[in-house]
């Protein structure tokens, strides 16, 4: 079978939604790469800052790797962002929903909120902002988590002379997470880890 016979839905057979479940499977193996191109794209974007997006973005993740901190965090400061082309009004959201499969609650939350937290470095300098948007999340279970992940890897990743590391060095980690079964219980309710880990920051180099 090349393609279906149907133009609608409720006339598809069994023979055909199972070949085009096999095709979406297929499918589903590129996101990862997918997801690395459109990283790419954000190097396009406007910006304005002394860095691009793509720049930001892989700087987060250099920070996130630098302290320590597992593949999930780091995989998730990578694409924390990503949702700035195509959902600009809830970025977060955006990157949360492609993360939710395949990382920890624990980071999927920090990324769908972070926008949020974000404003208490700027809210205060723009009409109509809430600096304090991030108390609404108070009592909330990771609300610490998001704060330190703001505070050490997103607001302070718009640095132009950092040594920041390339996509390239992060593709594998995006690829392995990617490569994890959809929504298994051992990753998404994984045990909570914390985003600073000084044995794995000095194994990798830099205490
Ligand atoms: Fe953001
Ligand atoms: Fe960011």
């Amino acid at each position: 079978m090349e393609h279906v016979n149907f133009t609608q839905m409720k006339d598809g057979t069994k023979e055909e939604y199972e070949f085009l479940t096999a095709h979406e499977i297929d499918y589903t193996k590129g996101t990862a790469d997918r997801l690395l191109h459109a990283l790419e794209h954000l190097d396009e974007g406007l910006s304005g800052y002394q860095i691009t997006r793509l720049g930001h973005s892989a700087q987060a993740a250099t920070r996130a790797w630098r302290d320590g901190a597992d593949i999930d965090w780091v995989v998730s400061a990578l694409l924390h962002d990503i949702g700035d082309i195509f959902a600009p009004y809830n970025h977060d959201e955006y990157a949360a929903t492609i993360l939710k499969p395949f990382v920890r609650e624990q980071c999927r939350w920090c990324v769908e909120t972070h926008g949020d937290f974000q404003m208490l470095y700027y809210g205060q300098h723009l009409e109509g902002f809430d600096q304090n948007k991030r108390e609404r999340h108070r009592g909330a279970k990771y609300f610490d988590d998001c704060a330190e992940f703001c505070d050490r890897w997103d607001q302070t990743s718009f640095d132009p002379d950092y040594d920041t590391l390339p996509l390239s060095f992060f593709a594998p980690m995006v690829r392995d997470v990617f490569a994890r079964k959809p929504y298994d219980p051992e990753v998404t309710q994984a045990p909570d880890q914390p985003l600073t880990v000084p044995q794995a920051a000095a194994e990798r180099g830099i205490a």
